[in-house]
């Protein structure tokens, strides 16, 4: 079970104070030392969203830390074409296709890869032409797993924002559709990951969830880190992980 740390966060208290300023010798925290951090604490990958309104990670950060990292790099991104230019450039070791909505403070809901399948056709084909291999971030749904299926995506990542948020019976419902969806997407020969509002307790829970070969996690750990620094919150994060009964 491996552990992607996505870094976003660190990016956006930078930009909240040097977003006109990055060539400060003070723009601080630095990204590089971040997933150096992360890295050192044992984490599997870095994960980083470059957005199209450029809120947190920049252009530069993608290709300084394409460089420095020494696990593997992740790069989320919707289906545009300026950022497909940029993920063709870098070329890291995986890029994750988002829905990217302006307004969203984060991303929300999976990418409809049923709907969009067309339009997702022709960016699979160049990323993996590239060598990349390519998760698809979707809602844990037969029809959006086929799709991805036929598209040729090595990888979905299984949006468990829906369980992170729901309570009770509701929570019970959305774990029980992750593992329905882990279950048919392993059976057609789909990497599964997971990710969005995994957290130091829920962690036990979506390890119930068959098949998971890697989760994604940001927020939880870059808030823990706040009080105990990054490495230990990684650490702290592994641990839970090994910790948890697996199925
Ligand atoms: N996976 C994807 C595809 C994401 O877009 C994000 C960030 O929204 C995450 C994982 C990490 O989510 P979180 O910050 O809630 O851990």
């Amino acid at each position: 079970m491996k552990l992607g740390v996505n870094i976003d966060h660190v990016a956006t208290l930078r930009q909240a104070r040097y977003s006109d300023s990055l060539d400060l010798p003070q723009a601080e925290p630095d990204i590089l030392a971040a997933a150096a951090a992360c890295e050192r604490a044992g984490a599997h990958g870095i994960t980083i969203h470059l957005r199209a309104d450029r809120r947190h990670i920049q252009d530069r950060d993608v290709f300084a830390l394409r460089e420095a990292l020494t696990t593997k790099l992740n790069l989320e991104m919707g289906n545009s074409a300026e950022i497909l230019a940029i993920a063709l450039r870098v070329r890291p070791e995986e890029v994750c296709l988002v829905p990217e909505n302006r307004q969203e403070i984060t991303t929300e809901g999976g990418l409809d890869a049923a709907g969009q399948f067309p339009l997702l056709q022709p960016t699979l084909e160049q990323l993996h032409a590239a060598g990349i291999r390519v998760s698809l971030f979707i809602e844990p749904a037969l029809e959006q797993i086929d799709a991805a299926r036929r598209l040729g995506a090595e990888m979905v990542e299984l949006h468990t924002g829906a369980f992170a948020n729901a309570q009770g019976q509701a929570a019970a419902d959305e774990l029980q559709r992750l593992k329905v969806a882990a279950e048919h997407a392993a059976g057609l020969g789909l990497q599964v990951n997971a990710g969005h509002g995994i957290n130091y307790v829920n962690i036990r829970e979506v390890l119930t969830v068959p098949h998971l070969a890697e989760l994604n996690i940001g927020h939880s750990i870059v808030s823990r880190a706040v009080f105990t620094g990054l490495g230990p919150a990684v650490a702290d994060m592994l641990t839970a992980m090994s910790a948890a009964p697996r199925p």
